[in-house]
């Protein structure tokens, strides 16, 4: 049991990006290309651009996704979007806990928690950012980060029997937006140490939930990101901008999914717990 139960996600966060003049050019580019995929594709545009982009999308196999959700359900809470909204407009996939809503809105990891049960109450799939600042790194905490991040939203979903429907991102915080980013030898080994993390839950749901890497993954460094046996696709943010770009990353994980098709069974990640 391994990597050929999880298909490659590749999802782009366009975050506080474009017009819908460039949403448009964009959703094009991409579209275009999206019955040729070969792998799972999402993208996460501002919450303005959804119904333009579920019109244009609902033709295509690309699903959609949006940046956040509010922790309630309803009422007032002005500026706040629901999670039933966004599943009223087709999507299928809600980014949550992303560092710079953690860093610039101070998310912690129980609000982050809400917004998963919100999300999974809604029917759609969180995927939870989790990942150490420079100095968490630095100070030999990397692995309290990770585990105590991906525990708390895993306690909630584990709870109400939610824990498939989950995906994780590995984002470490000095990767994103930096042009620096983990090397494949260290982001796998805290997209095991996740998994293992996961595991303490629910063996069959760790080997089947997608830990995504994201920070600064690119053209010239996806595929070697995405061939770690425990890097299950990719969370795209500069880079999903650029329609080619994001097609070539998509290509890497297409590539490398018809790979593990044949030939996984014998390729097992193995992590022990410090
Ligand atoms: P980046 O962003 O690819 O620009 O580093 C990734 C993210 O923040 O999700």
């Amino acid at each position: 049991m391994g990597a050929e139960l999880r298909r490659k996600l590749v999802v782009g966060n366009w975050k506080m990006n474009g017009s819908r003049q460039t949403v448009r050019a964009l959703l094009g580019a991409v579209g275009a290309r999206s019955k040729t995929l070969g792998c799972e594709v999402v993208v996460c545009p501002p919450f303005v651009y959804l119904d333009l982009c579920d019109v244009v999308l609902s033709a295509t196999d690309i699903a959609l996704g949006a940046q956040d959700i509010s922790e309630h359900a309803s009422g007032a809470r002005t500026g706040d979007v629901s999670a039933t909204m966004l599943a009223d407009f087709h999507c299928r996939y809600v980014l949550l806990g992303h560092s710079e809503r953690r860093t610039c809105h101070g998310e912690c990891d129980d609000t982050v928690a809400r917004k998963a049960l919100q999300a999974v109450a809604a029917g759609l799939s969180p995927i939870v950012c989790v990942g150490e600042t420079r100095e968490e790194r630095q100070t030999g905490r990397t692995y309290e980060v990770l585990s105590r991040q991906t525990g708390v939203v895993a306690d909630a979903l584990a709870d109400g029997g939610h824990l498939m429907s989950l995906t994780v991102a590995y984002e470490p915080v000095w990767a994103i937006g930096s042009g620096v980013t983990a090397t494949a030898s260290v982001a796998q080994d805290a997209h095991a140490f996740i998994r293992q993390c996961l595991a303490r839950y629910s063996a069959t749901a760790s080997q089947r939930v997608r830990i995504l890497y994201g920070g600064s993954m690119k053209p010239d460094n996806a595929a070697e990101l995405l061939a770690m046996p425990d890097i299950d696709g990719g969370l795209i943010g500069g880079a999903s901008l650029d329609a080619q770009q994001f097609l070539s990353i998509v290509d890497a994980a297409a590539g490398l999914e018809a790979v593990q098709q044949e030939t996984e069974p014998s390729r097992t990640s193995s992590f022990t717990l410090p």
